[in-house]
Formats: C-alpha cells, structure tokens, sequence
C-alpha cells in the first residue's frame, strides 16, 4: 500500500463519516462499489482518460519535458508551468475540508490553482498534489503527484479516495468539483451545527466564501471571507468587517510561503461559476450517452422502443440540456451590488484569453459592477468539454439557445439577458465558434 492509499484508509470509516457530516456532503450511494457511471457506455474506471494530465505524463514517459524539483514547493511550480496555469489564479482556503487535512490549517492554507481545463490543489509540506482534469469522456479525473524528489515523476490516476467526496449530490452524483462555504473555527475544522453549501453562481455574495481567504476590493458587499470563528457558537449578528475589503493577507499567515501573496476575489468568483458548469457538463454528458446507448441497444435487439420509452428518453435529455444551459446562461445569478475587484490581476489576464469578436467583444469580458460577465454566456461554449458532447446533444442545446437568444418571448428565467444582451452573444458567437449551425449564420 502507497503513502496516499494508506492516509486514505485511516481517513476512512468514522471520521470519514464525520468529515462528510460536516461538509453536509451526502454519503455516496456506494462508497466502495460501482456507480452507474462505471457501467457502459461511461466505463468511468476502466477507461482510458484523454485530458491535459494525460497528454503531460506522455510527455514525461517520453522524455520530452521535464518536472523539476522546486526545493520548498515541490513539483508544484513545474507543474503550473507545464500547464499554462497562471498563478494569478491563486486561492487559499483553509478549511480542513478535503483529502490531506492535517497539513491545513488557518495559517496554512492549501492553495488552488486552475485554468479553463484543469485545477491543482496544493498543501504546504503535503504528501502529494491533488489534481482534477477536465476531459471531454470521463468528466473530472482525478491524479495525485507524489511531492517526493523523484527521477520519473508520475500523475497516479485516483478513483475511490477522491470520489468518496467528489461524487455526491454536491456534484449531482457525478465525479465533479467542489467549492464550499463553511463557519470555521480556529483549529480550520469547519462547525457542524452552523451549517454550510456547496456554492454557485444563485448564492449571495453574503453567504460565500467562508473557510477562505478573500483580496479584493467589493464595497459594502459583505461576505464570510477571511472569517475564523473564536467562539463556541456562530455569533449573532456577526459582524465580519474585519474580513472585508481586506487586500493584503500578511497580518494573517506567513503569504512568504506561497507562490503569490493573493487569494483572488475575481479568480473565486470565475473559480465558482466554472466547477458549477462542468459538472452541469459531466451530468449532461453521462446522461445523453447513456440515453443514446439505451436506444443503439434496442435497435440491436430489433425491438421498437414503446412510446413510454421515447418519451422518457426526450425527457431525459431536454432535463439535462436545460439544466446546463442555466448554467451556461448563468440563469438566477446573484446580483451584484458594488464594483468587485481582485488584487492578483486575475482578471486582466482572464480576459485577455479572449477569443474576441470583430467589434473586440468577447465572452471572457468582466462586468463585476452588477454581475459577474458582461455578456452572461459562458466561454466554457469554447472548451473541448463541450465540443465532446454527443453531438445530438450538442444540437439541442445550440438549438435551444438560439431560440433563447432570437424569440421575442422568452421563459422569465431568461429575463435577465436584455434585447442587447441577446444581440451580442449571438455576434460574438458568430464570430468566434466555427461549429455553429448553419442557421447561426442568419439574422433572425
Ligand atoms: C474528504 C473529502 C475530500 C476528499 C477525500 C477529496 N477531496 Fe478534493 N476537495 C474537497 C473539497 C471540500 C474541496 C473544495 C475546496 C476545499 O474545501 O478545500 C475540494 C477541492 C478539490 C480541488 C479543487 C477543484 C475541484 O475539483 O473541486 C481539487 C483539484 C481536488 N479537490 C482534488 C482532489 C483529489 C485528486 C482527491 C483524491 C486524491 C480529492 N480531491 C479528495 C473534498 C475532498
């Protein structure tokens, strides 16, 4: 048994039991078993993954890249080198809330980098990296990278001992990504009793962001940001002004032993709306190509599906693209009431991704004043996640946005995207996503 399948085991039983009970995570249906993504047409196990991690140990396999050693972090700054991923990205969280908890605390918190396809996790003298990769077939697929000197380094592939917490109604019972808002108390584990969610893009900046550290600038905005409870209980009122508007963490913890001193408002914000979508991505996908593995099996058998069936599968399917597009379309989204800004220049750097249409727009364009993008529509549209839907899938959820986008009626739960707003993300998109139908191509 490993270094890490052996933490995992101690981890397990009761106080794994507790540690979901605090993070008010649903036990898995199965911890140790199959899942209904294991079975065909997923086959999440015994699956060969196709995602950035994959690509980089081929490379590592054969010698043509290099991981070097960084004496106090480790593999972590080759890592992020290897993978484009810009430690202006950089967040802190010190909630004793995930796998290698005895190296987090209130002055070590494990730091979180991430790109459009994947996100690192980091603890400060832990045992391994934790990694989570977007692919287009698999979802999330979890690695771990041993953080000892090694002349081969190697991303392990970790199923169970990552999905005991990454797969669960949090997740909508996909292997997915987690973000939490948690009261925290001095020793980082998080108080039970005082509750706490899963975060996305409809909670109020108010609840969010307890258990992490927060720069950034957001007026009288208030939120649970830089927060460590002292006392037994959860005081009422709180009062957390201490924690806002706070742009410099060092009276906090040693910010020296980070690759950055940030813990970037802008880049939580983006990290919040981006793990919600991919694993409305995941869902979406699993559920279509079972859909579509159900019906290839009745044509085998020659047998008519019964119109139940039909039905059932219609059903299914238009759920799931639904559901995705209220993420896409960032559907209910908290208000914003004063200008949001960050400390690390995340944003800049975000936005210069672009792509950007003739007239300079693009996707990636912050607004932060009301909401979070200009344009509430979201460029994981331009990611391989989402090209690698199944393509009936895919038609369906163009289809169904550009009735969105064109129809003078739209359901009230698109009220919040304005004639103008429509008009550009139609524009831009025009102009910047090559595998649109054709019917894209002309005005409505
Ligand atoms: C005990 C529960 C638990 C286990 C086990 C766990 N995680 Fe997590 N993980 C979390 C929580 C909760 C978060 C949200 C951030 C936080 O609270 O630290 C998270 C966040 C992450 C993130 C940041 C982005 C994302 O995907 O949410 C990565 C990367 C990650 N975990 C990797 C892993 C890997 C790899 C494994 C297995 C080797 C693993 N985790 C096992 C609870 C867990």
């Amino acid at each position: 048994m490993n270094h890490l399948t052996a933490t995992a085991w101690r981890f397990c039983g009761a106080r794994l039991a507790r540690l979901m009970l605090c993070l008010g995570l649903a036990m898995p249906t199965l911890i140790w078993g199959q899942e209904f993504y294991d079975a065909a047409p997923i086959r999440y196990r015994d699956s060969t993954p196709a995602n950035c991690i994959s690509r980089l140990q081929t490379e590592l396999d054969r010698g043509t890249r290099r991981l070097t050693y960084h004496p106090e972090h480790g593999y972590l700054p080759a890592v992020l080198r290897a993978l484009q991923v810009p430690l202006e990205s950089q967040t802190l969280v010190f909630s004793k809330t995930s796998l290698q908890v005895r190296y987090i605390n209130v002055q070590s918190p494990r730091a979180l980098y991430f790109t459009d396809d994947v996100y690192v996790g980091y603890c400060r003298s832990g045992e391994v990296m934790e990694i989570s990769a977007v692919d287009p077939q698999l979802g999330t697929v979890f690695y771990t990278l041993d953080q000892v000197q090694n002349d081969s380094p190697r991303f392990e592939r970790r199923i169970d001992n990552c999905v005991m917490c990454h797969s669960t109604s949090s997740t909508g019972n996909v292997p997915g990504h987690l973000v939490r808002s948690l009261y925290i108390d001095a020793d980082g584990q998080p108080m039970v009793s005082a509750g706490g969610r899963t975060v996305d893009h409809t909670m109020p900046l108010e609840q969010r962001w307890g258990g992490w550290y927060v720069t950034g600038k957001h007026g009288t905005q208030k939120h649970l940001g830089n927060l460590v409870i002292r006392t037994r209980d959860v005081p009422q009122p709180l009062d957390n002004s201490h924690g806002h508007n706070v742009t410099d963490l060092s009276d906090r913890l040693r910010v020296d032993r980070y690759l950055t001193p940030h813990s970037d408002l802008v880049a939580l914000m983006v990290l919040e709306h981006q793990t919600f979508v991919h694993n409305r991505l995941t869902k979406a996908n699993f559920t279509a190509r079972q859909i579509l593995a159900e019906r290839a099996a009745f044509e085998r058998l020659k047998e008519p599906l019964t119109p139940d069936q039909t039905a059932d599968h219609a059903r299914r399917l238009r759920q799931a693209a639904d559901e995705l597009l209220d993420a896409l379309l960032w559907v209910d989204e908290a208000p914003l009431n004063a200008k949001l800004s960050g400390t690390s220049g995340y944003e800049q750097r975000f936005a210069a991704l672009g792509p950007r249409d003739r007239q300079g727009r693009s996707l990636r364009d912050f607004d932060l004043a009301r909401r979070v993008f200009r344009y509430p529509c979201s460029y994981v549209v331009y990611s391989a996640a989402f090209d690698g839907l199944p393509a009936e899938l895919r038609d369906t959820l163009w289809q169904r946005l550009w009735a969105i986008l064109t129809e003078s009626e739209t359901p009230p739960k698109y009220a919040h995207l304005s004639v103008a707003d429509r008009r550009a993300i139609r524009e831009i998109l025009r102009d910047t996503k090559p595998e649109l139908p054709e019917y894209w191509r002309r005005e409505p």
